[in-house]
C-alpha cells in the first residue's frame, strides 16, 4: 500500500506536505508526532478520502479513493478497520449486542450474524463476556470489544487512532498483545500513539512527523520525536 504525494491542509494550514509512504502488507507501524500535530487527521483522511489537496493510494492499481462511488467506499472501508481511542460503543447493549448491532447495520443476514459474532468474540478473548454490559467492563475489556466489531469483515488492514489513550498500562498491554496476535496472523496493523513505553518495548517500524514532513522512518524504531 502506497499513499502517494499526499497533501493536507485546513485553510492556510498546511499539516501534510507531500507525503509520500510504502506500507507492506503484514507490516506494524507505529505513527508518532505531537499533539495536534497530523495523526487523526491523516487516518480521517484515509477513511473518508476528505480534506485532501492530493491523494493517491496504490493497492495493486492505482486508485484514487476520493472518486469512490458509495458502494466502493464500503468496500474500502471494509479492507480496512479503525479502532478509535473513544470506542464509539453503545452502553446499554451487551457485548454480543453491539458486535451483531454493527453486523445488522452492515446489512449481514441474521445466519451470518449468529455465526460470526462468537467467532469474533473468541478472537479477542471475550466469548465467556458476550452478555454483559458495555458499562461493566474494564477499559481494556470494551477496547477488545471494538476489536472484536473491526474484525467482522476481516479487514487486511486495522488502524489504531491511540486505541490505549484512556487505558492503564495493563489493559493496554493487553491490548498490544492481541493487535501483535492479529499481526502474526498477517494483518497489516498501523497504529498512532503517544505511549513511549509501548513503542519502545515493542520494536515496530516507527514513524514520525514534524511540520507536515516525515522526519524519521526506522525499523525496530523507538519513541524519538
Ligand atoms: N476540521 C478541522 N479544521 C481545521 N483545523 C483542524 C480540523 N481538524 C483538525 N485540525 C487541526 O489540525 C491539527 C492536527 O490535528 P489532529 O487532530 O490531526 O492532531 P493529532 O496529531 O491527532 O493530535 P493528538 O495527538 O492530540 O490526537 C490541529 O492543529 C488541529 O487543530
Ligand atoms: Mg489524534
Amino acid at each position: 500500500m502506497q499513499f502517494q504525494n499526499i497533501t493536507l491542509s485546513y485553510g492556510e494550514r498546511t499539516i501534510l506536505r507531500d507525503i509520500t509512504l510504502t506500507i507492506a502488507p503484514g507490516e506494524f507501524v507505529f505513527l508518532i508526532g505531537a499533539s495536534g500535530s497530523w495523526k487523526t487527521s491523516f487516518i480521517r483522511s484515509i477513511l473518508w478520502a476528505k480534506k485532501l489537496k492530493k491523494w493517491k493510494i496504490l493497492d495493486d492499481n492505482w486508485i484514487n479513493i476520493a472518486l469512490f462511488t458509495p458502494k466502493e467506499l464500503l468496500k474500502y472501508r471494509r479492507w480496512l478497520w479503525t479502532i478509535f481511542q473513544d470506542f464509539k460503543l453503545l452502553p446499554r447493549k451487551t457485548v454480543k449486542e453491539n458486535v451483531a448491532f454493527a453486523m445488522e447495520v452492515c446489512g449481514y443476514g441474521r445466519d451470518e450474524i449468529t455465526r460470526r459474532v462468537p467467532e469474533v468474540l473468541a478472537k479477542v478473548g471475550l466469548l465467556a463476556k458476550k452478555e454483559k454490559f458495555i458499562e461493566t467492563l474494564s477499559g481494556g475489556e470494551v477496547q477488545r470489544t471494538c476489536i472484536a466489531r473491526a474484525l467482522i469483515h476481516d479487514p487486511s488492514i486495522i488502524i489504531g487512532d491511540e486505541p490505549t489513550g484512556n487505558l492503564d498500562r495493563n489493559n493496554a498491554n493487553e491490548i498490544m498483545s492481541l493487535l501483535e496476535e492479529l499481526h502474526q496472523n498477517g494483518k497489516t496493523i498501523i497504529m498512532a500513539t503517544h505511549d513511549e513505553h509501548i513503542v519502545n518495548t515493542m520494536k515496530k517500524r516507527v514513524i514520525a512527523f514534524a511540520d507536515g514532513n516525515i522526519i524519521s522512518d526506522t525499523w525496530e524504531g523507538t519513541y524519538c520525536l
